[in-house]
């Protein structure tokens, strides 16, 4: 599985690429307003710190917007993926620019219907949002299985499954043991993949025995 990092904060995504944690960064809106910098700026200096996928979303809503929009965002670099909303218009854009051999990440997908839109537009990565469905007490997961089931069906769909709103880890070792290509996670949750009381608690009582030993490796 992939492993993308959802977020506009420069020093978490360096700070996580040291690990190897980082394949891909995806950002929305959202985030670049919550990073208060220059979007195209900082996708230029995303773009330099990773080399995968990185996803710079459209801000219009109509086709003609979104399609100069578009042309902007891809000549950053050649790994930008352009994002655009699961709409008739977003997926138009989605169509030419894939066409054109573009990466394209389609956005807020809430359904296996509107999945197998973006895959049929050619759509790099599909988003389905398990976090916000759960958010409205429907089954966020259930949606991973059947787009990952559908696709599956059909081996001349190229779009990878890319899992997002992401809230806690079960949510990305569910998606991994369903299939999904790709994850994108907060930073704050990957951290949490790390954590275990058994590792923590194995590790002290190492430490203190390696105390008593006298020694030292270096
Ligand atoms: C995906 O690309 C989105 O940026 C993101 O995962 C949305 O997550 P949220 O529901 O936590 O805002």
């Amino acid at each position: 599985m992939k492993f993308f990092v959802d977020t506009g904060d420069i020093e978490e995504i360096k700070s996580l690429a040291a690990t190897g944690m980082v394949d891909g960064v995806t950002t929305n809106p959202s985030l670049i307003a919550k990073s208060g910098r220059d979007f195209l700026e900082l996708i230029k200096e995303i773009c330099e710190i990773v080399d995968g996928p990185v996803s710079a979303e459209v801000a219009a809503t109509d086709y003609e917007t979104m399609r100069k929009e578009a042309e902007v965002l891809r000549k950053i670099a050649d790994h930008v993926a352009v994002k655009v909303p699961l709409t008739e218009d977003g997926l138009r854009v989605c169509k030419e620019l894939s066409d054109d051999g573009t990466m394209v990440n389609v956005t807020l997908c809430f359904s296996p219907a509107q999945a197998i839109l973006a895959a049929k537009a050619g759509a790099s990565f599909v988003s389905p949002f398990v976090g916000r469905l759960d958010d409205i007490s429907q089954d966020g997961l259930q949606l991973i299985s059947d787009i990952v089931r559908i696709y599956d069906n059909y081996p001349n769909f190229d779009t990878e499954v890319l899992v997002a709103s992401i809230r806690n880890p079960l949510h990305i070792v569910d998606s991994a043991k369903m299939g999904a290509h790709v994850m994108t996670s907060p930073p704050s949750v990957i951290r949490q993949l790390y954590k275990h009381p058994l590792t923590e608690s194995g590790l002290a009582a190492f430490v203190k025995d390696w105390k008593k030993t006298g020694q030292s490796i270096l």
